[in-house]
């Protein structure tokens, strides 16, 4: 059964699909299920600190920057977005991203916390813990 805000990946063709309601059946592109895409938590050698959000409060949100090392934006591997969510998962703010943009992003809310998250073309779904 799928859950909500999960993601999914075609290793054909390359769609990556969001679950926005929950069902029991299987994900299936091109003729072959689709990969869950597990987020990563944890720094995996040297990959975590250019992919982990880190999160800054600022006085009006959050500033948001993908690694504690500047994570490439080139054509060839970027980060394809950033997503924040309220803890509750009842809010998602999404801002999508393209080779030679910074990959940060500034959230204005008067929400506490949030749950970052983001996605590399090269080494998938990376999220704050
Ligand atoms: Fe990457």
């Amino acid at each position: 059964m799928t859950k909500i805000l999960e993601m999914y990946k075609c290793n054909i063709c390359g769609n990556i699909v969001e679950v926005v309601a929950s069902g029991y059946g299987e994900l299936v592109c091109c003729g072959e299920p689709m990969e869950h895409l597990i987020e990563h938590t944890k720094e995996e050698e040297m990959l975590g600190e250019k992919h982990i959000p880190v999160v800054t409060k600022t006085d009006n949100g959050f500033e948001i920057k993908v690694g504690s090392i500047p994570h490439p934006m080139t054509d060839e591997h970027y980060i394809m977005f950033i997503e924040a969510n309220s803890p509750d998962k009842r809010y998602v703010k999404r801002k999508y991203l393209y080779p030679s943009e910074e990959p940060e992003m500034n959230l204005k809310c008067a929400c506490d916390d949030v749950v970052v998250r983001e996605l590399c073309n090269i080494h998938g779904l990376w999220t704050t813990d």
